[in-house]
């Protein structure tokens, strides 16, 4: 086979070029192609070499399917120096992105250019890791330590101008990649510039209390991860030291990393992701047209998701109950597109055209015929979603989608509404709508498999991350957040307090604490949840009245500066508020119940043990495909820790026999809520772990 790098003269000038399709990974042929490449260049008659890649990118990173397997030789740390131990000077041209192992390949070279609109980026402690071929140890030689740490440990992107700025290439040249070689090579030679490694620099001095100030940002930022702050460490003794002895510190460092859980919790995340968006059964069906989006209802999740599709270039038809409503909708929309705006990530003409072009609202449900997809976000009553499905009915177009954007209800019993049920799905958005990456893609009993394929498509359009998920009260996310929120709630009753869990919680990595989530999303949600439950209620379920009686104190959480928490001038992310532990503690008088401590890591272990048993319940009722589907809504929807790879990924690492032992134990005093998943236990009998489930 050819080589994925190959070596042309252009005169006095020699072009190393790869060619790997799409992104020019550092597969194993490339990492031999450069060598000869390098050897080939040596050996011309050649005096100055342009260092560049074919296609829309410069190396954006290393070959994903070389992961988890042995290395093979050459080793890219090894390439690195075998290009930058040449005696004659090579200059490398970055265009698109230079990700990881490429960028590291343009630390290697002598000098670097950026074609405009260029970007590099070290994102190694996305996967756990830090950067493992000189990253951590030119890039301080080459700008400073604290702006090479700051960039490796956020893994952010940065631009070519920015690059100029710090010093981590030497040009920015609006041209071709081929041409802005040629010319700074030119330059190379009309001005004699010599051969120049980065791995001869000495890193410049920098001030301590810097070093220390980034530190205490990294580990807040990160908090549980232990790649970014060891990459830091790596770093300054490495750079301390000759290179050549950094490189080992380094070597070490990502070894270690290698070993570690977080490490594989984080790849798992990271394929999880992409097998969750290519659904097999979905191979070679193409999606229904997605340009015309209508939006039922403008509230909080209608706004978002019209922002979201608004901002994906998408057009939005959004209906309210009346013009008066209708308004309030557009004008939460143009405040949303405002604070994008403010946030840099939306040019102020471009709202403007977004809002006089690709916007409308109406109180006539007629203005969706032309509609291509229509995503409903009403109140969530089946009444008022059956009346809607039956307007949609009538005016949408055939072959129209008509989407629920539902949290718990029948997608079926909405579906039989129309006289199309093939063409009904869910479309379940996170609020909020326009940041959240998840979206549950809800499959009814007679959704068309192009509906389907229409509902990730618009999932790819709007950049976020969807789940295929079956029919059940509260799909496969919301389902499993009411098990385990009701194993926080029998804690509490039995002593525990809301905030001893939100803190245990925290502490294990999540975002936020249950109650601390009940607060943000409104106290009245799990009410007005709890109320539709309540005449299907077992009498043997143990549930907590504590939150009835905040809502008719008219405490709903943020929205009214109270509710579990006290939010305030003084404590705007909240403080616990003694009174609701007084509450709670007359409603354990009123039930007879003695309350005793617990401990954090027993907070741990039945949350985790509620929250696993259900995934296994949803898994093994097909309501979620495999495992991995579990994690990845954990991961994308519900503030679960990344480090941890979700939950069903952690029952691995803790052991399943270990799992089905807490449940067990806790079924000895509540065989109601605690019954062990028959996935589970079958799982346990066979010596079986969950990701046995995700391969194929
Ligand atoms: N809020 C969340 O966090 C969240 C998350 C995911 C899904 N959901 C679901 O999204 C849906 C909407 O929730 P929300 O929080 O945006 O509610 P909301 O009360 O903020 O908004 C509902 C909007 O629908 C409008 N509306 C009601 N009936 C209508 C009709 N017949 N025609 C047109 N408009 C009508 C109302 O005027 C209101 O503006 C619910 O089904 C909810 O379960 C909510």
């Amino acid at each position: 086979m050819d080589s994925p790098v190959s070596y042309e003269a252009h005169g006095e000038i020699g072009v190393i070029r790869v060619n790997n399709p799409p992104v020019n990974a550092t597969s194993a042929a490339v990492r031999q192609g450069l060598v000869a490449a390098a050897d080939q260049f040596a050996a011309s008659a050649q005096k100055v070499a342009v260092l560049m890649a074919d296609g829309r990118t410069f190396i954006a990173g290393a070959d994903i399917k070389e992961f988890g397997k042995p290395p093979v030789k050459p080793h890219l740390p090894d390439v690195i120096h075998h290009i930058e131990a040449l005696e004659k000077p090579v200059v490398c041209v970055i265009h698109g992105t230079a990700l990881g192992g490429g960028f590291e390949v343009a630390l290697g070279s002598h000098y670097r250019v950026a074609v405009k609109g260029a970007r590099i980026g070290l994102p190694e402690v996305n996967l756990g890791l830090i950067p493992g071929a000189g990253g951590t140890q030119r890039l301080p030689r080459l700008i400073g330590m604290i702006p090479a740490c700051e960039i490796f440990t956020s893994s952010r992107q940065v631009g070519a101008e920015e690059c100029l700025s710090l010093g981590i290439v030497d040009a920015v040249i609006d041209k071709s990649p081929i041409e802005a070689g040629l010319d700074f090579a030119r330059r190379v030679l009309d001005q004699g510039l010599p051969v120049r490694r980065v791995s001869e620099m000495s890193v410049a001095p920098y001030a301590e209390p810097d070093l220390a100030a980034l530190k205490t940002k990294v580990a807040r930022a990160q908090k549980g991860h232990v790649c970014h702050l060891r990459g830091i460490d790596v770093a300054v003794e490495g750079g301390e030291l000759p290179f050549i002895e950094g490189m080992k510190i380094e070597r070490q460092g990502f070894w270690d990393l290698m070993q570690t859980p977080q490490r594989a919790a984080m790849i798992h995340a990271f394929f999880a992701e992409r097998k969750t968006a290519s659904l097999p059964e979905l191979k070679g069906i193409a999606p229904r047209a997605l340009g015309h989006i209508g939006v039922i209802g403008g509230g909080t999740m209608g706004g978002g998701i019209a922002v979201s599709c608004l901002l994906s270039g998408l057009k939005v038809t959004l209906i309210e109950r009346d013009a008066e409503a209708a308004q309030k909708a557009s004008d939460g929309i143009a405040k949303t597109l405002t604070d994008s705006v403010k946030r840099g990530k939306l040019k102020p003409e471009a709202r403007e055209t977004l809002l006089a072009d690709a916007l409308v609202t109406s109180a006539d449900y007629h203005s969706l015929a032309e509609a291509d997809l229509v995503i409903e976000a009403v109140f969530e009553t089946m009444e008022i979603k059956k009346d809607v499905f039956t307007k949609l009915d009538a005016v949408c177009k055939p072959g129209a989608v008509l989407a629920s954007n539902t949290s718990y209800l029948d997608v079926d019993e909405i579906a039989a509404m129309t006289n199309r049920p093939e063409d009904v799905i869910g479309l379940h958005f996170f609020s909020p709508a326009h940041v959240m990456k998840l979206l549950e893609i809800v499959v009814a009993a007679k959704t068309a498999p192009d509906v389907v394929a229409t509902g990730f498509a618009l999932a790819k359009a709007l950049k976020k991350v969807p789940v295929r998920a079956g029919v059940c009260d509260g799909f496969i996310g919301n389902r499993i957040l009411k098990t385990y929120r009701t194993a926080g709630d029998h804690m509490v009753l039995e002593g525990a307090s809301p905030f001893q869990i939100d803190k245990a919680l925290v502490d294990f990595g999540f975002a936020m604490g249950p109650y601390a989530v009940a607060d943000l999303a409104g106290i009245d949600i799990g009410y007005l949840t709890r109320q539709r439950l309540l005449p299907g209620r077992d009498p043997r379920e143990r549930i907590g009245d504590w939150g009835d009686v905040l809502y008719h104190k008219g405490r709903l959480g943020r929205k009214t500066a109270h509710g579990h928490y006290i939010y305030d001038a003084q404590s705007p992310k909240g403080r616990p508020d003694p009174e609701v532990e007084e509450i709670i503690a007359a409603e354990r008088a009123a039930k007879g119940i003695t309350p005793r401590d617990f401990t954090d890591a027993e907070i741990v272990e039945r949350y985790m043990a509620a929250m696993i048993n259900e995934g296994a319940k949803v898994v093994g009722e097909g309501i979620a495909l495999r495992p991995l589907d579990v994690d990845v809504t954990k991961l994308y929807g519900y503030g679960f820790p990344r480090f941890r790879g979700g939950p069903m990924h952690y029952a691995d690492h803790i052991g399943l026999d270990s799992v089905l032992a807490t449940i067990n134990r806790e079924a000895q005093t509540d065989d109601f809520f605690w019954q062990p998943a028959p996935l589970l236990q079958q799982l346990v009998a066979e010596g079986r772990d969950f990701s046995s489930l995700n391969e194929g």
